[in-house]
């Protein structure tokens, strides 16, 4: 996919905005009960707390959440295409995002569509958003990005479990990030991490999939920079996929070290650390982790970055892995939700294990009956519960 086609627009991320219930679990808590050292977690796995979904959300209750703030009248009248990206999915037919779509009343000539590859099918949605923008330039593309990462109770995985949604407006002369025509892309028949629909969590081999992580990053970086001319000094920051964030530091180790960089460790830190802040709070979100990422480092790097680039690395497991890149624009900082991204971090209820372990297990009812999901939430969407297998949302 190249977008250098019609002209020298520039087209990327409007705004970006993220939601997480309002529920974690500190990792202390799961170290203690599991009788590890909290510093295989707080240092080899780089998180410190974990976001819990309650019973009444969901992917689609987040998706709203986060795009809420992002949806005035004229972005009502601008939005004709919403793309979902989720490993969560709730539904083999219906697309989520059209829950999401009439719970914020958007227009009804919208095409809606889900799309599905791991953790990377939200980066696939960006790109295909942006050739559909080089068609439609005066229209706007609302990309929600939403997952509930489970890998089980007691698991490796566990520690680097979280959830999460965000929402991304895409458009023509964006303020935030004008992303650049190249990218390096690979795709590979990989079983480092799938989900058969009869799972509620993942299957993983954990270790493998770090390696193939590592793997697809510098084969995608080989043809991103073959492809585009830009060496590793040309990245004033760089944002990875962010399953735990000591796998983004690895990555960006690697990285350099693949690319000859002369970058020293300080600068090589400083170059990811503010990208990396939100994660270490929140956990995965799958999808979405990589652009909470951006947010997290647009927000929180105390330099300006007005002109400067960014690499971006997307990685589903299975796997496809991109490479590509984008200009961070002037004034941008005047579009961003610093505020009220940390409020939401810093607000959540800390759940006790057992707290957490009910959250966990509770399941939607599958008989087909009318069931109401217990109240967790005082939020503005919520799961309600089902009645003859429809979902019902407040
Ligand atoms: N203090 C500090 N560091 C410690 C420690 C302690 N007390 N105990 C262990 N560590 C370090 C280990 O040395 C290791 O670091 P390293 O990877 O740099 O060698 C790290 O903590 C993790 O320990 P390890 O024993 O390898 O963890 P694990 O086997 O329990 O699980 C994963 C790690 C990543 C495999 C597991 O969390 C997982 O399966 N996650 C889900 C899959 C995933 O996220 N894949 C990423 C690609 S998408």
């Amino acid at each position: 996919m190249s977008h250098v086609v019609s002209s020298e627009k520039k087209i990327g991320i409007d705004a970006i905005r993220f939601y997480t219930p309002s529920f974690a679990i500190d990792l202390h808590t799961i170290a203690s009960q599991r009788g590890i050292d909290p510093n295989k977690f707080h240092v080899g796995l780089g998180q410190h707390c974990m976001s819990v979904m309650p019973p009444d959300e969901d992917i689609v209750t987040m998706a709203a959440h986060a795009a809420l703030p992002l949806i005035d009248e004229q972005n009502k009248r601008d939005i004709h295409l919403v793309l979902f990206a989720t490993e969560s999915g709730v539904d083999q037919s219906k697309a989520a995002g059209l829950w999401v779509h009439h719970l914020l009343g958007l227009s009804s000539s919208c095409r809606v569509v889900e799309l599905k590859q791991a953790c990377y099918s939200a980066t696939c949605a960006l790109q295909l958003a942006i050739s559909y923008l080089h068609m439609h330039p005066t229209e706007k593309v609302l990309l929600l990005a939403s997952d509930n990462a489970r890998y089980g109770l007691n698991t490796p995985g566990e520690p680097t479990q979280g959830c999460g949604a965000v929402a991304i407006i895409l458009s023509v002369s964006p303020r935030l990030v004008a992303i650049e025509p190249h990218q390096g892309v690979v795709a590979d028949h990989v079983m480092d991490f799938w989900r058969p629909n009869y799972l509620n969590e993942a299957v993983v081999d954990g270790k493998y999939s770090t390696k193939v992580y590592l793997n697809t990053l510098l084969k995608c970086w080989e043809e991103y920079s073959r492809q585009s001319g830009h060496g590793f000094s040309e990245h004033a920051r760089f944002c990875y996929h962010i399953p735990f964030t000591r796998m983004a530091e690895k990555a960006h180790e690697r990285l350099s070290r693949s690319a000859s960089s002369q970058t020293c460790a300080t600068a090589l830190h400083s170059q990811i650390e503010p990208g990396l802040l939100y994660s270490k709070q929140l956990g995965n979100a799958y999808t979405a982790s990589l652009y909470i990422g951006c947010a997290s480092l647009l927000e929180n790097e105390l330099e300006d970055l007005s002109e400067k680039r960014i690499g971006f690395f997307s990685y589903g497991s299975g796997c496809v892995g991109e490479f590509f890149s984008g200009v961070v624009q002037r004034g941008y900082q005047k579009a961003l939700f610093r505020e009220e991204h940390q409020s939401l971090l810093t607000s959540r209820a800390k759940l006790s294990y057992e707290q957490y372990k009910d959250f966990f297990t509770y399941q939607l009812p599958e008989d087909g009956g009318d069931h109401t999901t217990p109240v967790h939430s005082a939020v503005r969407f919520r799961l309600l519960g089902c009645r003859n297998h429809e979902r019902l949302y407040q």
